[in-house]
């Protein structure tokens, strides 16, 4: 009898010290996206790895990422926790409607003017509090924020391969490094894909399936170099994405949209970036808002928008940078401007109630339950879950951490499995 008691007391004492000392320690975390992920991109593909983290860890059924379904705007937001109006990343392409300047993506990853507009991004946010954090490719990483630099960056140029498997692993291999070696705290790491074969192919085709299990082997390559480099009881990791894809609506199917047919873009507007899937904005020329209005009003197919009347549930209308016309279109529409030279056969931008736009949520890893499924949720709510994975006190923000907690462990909940196991070891006891 004496022995068991013992025993009970040095079997809890080991339950019960693990977690509490588990939570002491700095965890480490790891974003990754991957690109252009729709949500259900892993439904019609054998896909092991992605499978098994559901088992392992959680998986939201689909999140919704803010208005304005691209990579640069989506992606800001993840990191920011601010809606698109507040950290006023507004396209992809960053632009000037006075010198009509217009850079495309990859050419705005290094400048600060078009990222740094007063909202800080979880990196600097955790640099001001002690932590070292790192950017492998992710959007926005490339900028300084108040002068202040992320800690490593590495950006992404231009004819990058996005697609070379061996290069993918040695960026795990590397960010795995960083972690196990340099004591780094927080790496966002960014794939290009599979938006770009989601947009040259459409989301539809064989190449889609083929990488998505090209993603899943690399899911299955990260979980390996996470054991390998002993961090699987200190690192956390969030693998999500920026938006959705859908099937650009051709001819015979529809009648494409050719804009000029509805309004003489030349006349009455004096900056606009149209050709770029289902979003477009336009500066009117000095008293021709009305016109465009009217005009692009009667156009099929779209809905056209004066800025300062952009529904608030889209939370874009505030940003001073939003030229003040916003033209979106159906689902499947691409917004031709002239003429039809529009390649691609895939495309987002649309609205992100479409289920089409709806992206991807997985996280494992010492902080998060295992099998847990999470109803959807919006992708602003990111940010505050990764302050409290890091335990960094976020600066302000629009998500909100109760909605995506309960994929955590509470110390509620370890103290609850001790006590289940004290009584159930009492009860062996006394028998
Ligand atoms: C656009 O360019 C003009 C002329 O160079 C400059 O004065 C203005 O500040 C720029 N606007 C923005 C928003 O960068
Ligand atoms: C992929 O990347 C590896 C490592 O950088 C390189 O050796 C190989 O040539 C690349 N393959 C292609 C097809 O570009
Ligand atoms: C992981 O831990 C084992 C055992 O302590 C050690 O032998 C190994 O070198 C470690 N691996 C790395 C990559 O640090
Ligand atoms: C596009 O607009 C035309 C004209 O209003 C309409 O007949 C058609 O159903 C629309 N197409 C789709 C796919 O909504
Ligand atoms: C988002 O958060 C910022 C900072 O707290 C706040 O100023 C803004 O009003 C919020 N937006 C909404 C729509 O609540
Ligand atoms: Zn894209």
């Amino acid at each position: 009898m004496r022995l068991q008691l013992f025993l009970v007391l040095v079997v809890l004492t080991c339950v019960l010290s693990k977690p509490l000392k588990k939570n002491e320690e700095q965890k480490k975390l790891l974003l990754v996206s991957f690109d252009g992920f729709r949500w259900d991109y892993d439904q019609d593909v054998d896909t092991p790895h992605l499978d098994q983290l559901v088992v392992d860890g959680v998986k939201a059924k689909y999140i919704t990422p803010p208005m304005l379904t691209m990579t640069s705007p989506s992606h800001f937001t993840t990191i920011t926790g601010r809606w698109v109006e507040d950290h006023e990343v507004v396209h992809n392409m960053m632009f000037n409607v006075t010198t009509n300047q217009k850079l495309p993506h990859k050419e705005t990853m290094k400048r600060s003017e078009w990222w740094d507009n007063g909202v800080l991004p979880l990196w600097i946010t955790a640099q001001n509090q002690g932590l070292k954090t790192a950017s492998f490719h992710y959007p926005g990483g490339g900028a300084t924020y108040r002068g202040q630099a992320v800690n490593r960056v590495l950006v992404e140029e231009h004819g990058f391969p996005d697609d070379n498997e061996t290069e993918w692993r040695l960026n795990i291999d590397m960010v795995m490094s960083w972690f196990s070696e340099e004591d780094f705290h927080l790496v966002t790491l960014y794939y290009g894909e599979p938006d770009n074969v989601g947009h040259a192919k459409g989301p539809d085709h064989p190449d889609r399936i083929k990488i998505i299990q090209q993603i899943d082997r690399t899911i299955g390559y990260l979980r390996e170099a996470i054991e390998y480099h002993n961090l699987t009881d200190s690192l956390n990791v969030i693998i999500t994405s920026d938006h959705g894809m859908t099937t650009i609506k051709k001819r015979p199917q529809v009648d494409e949209i050719i804009l000029n047919k509805y309004l003489n873009l030349l006349k009455l507007a004096s900056f606009e970036i149209l050709d770029y899937g289902g979003f477009g904005i336009l500066t009117p020329r000095t008293g021709k808002e009305q016109e465009v209005i009217d005009a692009l009003s009667k156009a099929p197919n779209l809905t056209v928008y004066r800025k300062d009347e952009i529904p608030e549930s889209f939370h874009l209308g505030k940003s001073e940078r939003l030229p003040p016309v916003v033209v979106m279109a159906d689902l499947g529409f691409n917004l031709n401007s002239r003429l039809i030279v529009y390649v691609n056969k895939g495309d987002h931008g649309f609205h992100n109630g479409e289920m089409d736009m709806k992206t991807i949520f997985r996280a494992f890893g010492p902080s998060f339950k295992r099998n847990f499924v999470s109803e959807p949720f919006d992708s602003i709510h990111i940010y505050p879950l990764m302050c409290k994975l890091l335990q960094v006190e976020p600066a302000p923000h629009n998500g909100s951490l109760a909605v995506t907690e309960d994929m955590l462990w509470s110390r509620g909940e370890s103290a609850g499995v001790s006590i289940t196991l004290l009584l159930l070891l009492s009860m062996l006891s006394v028998s």
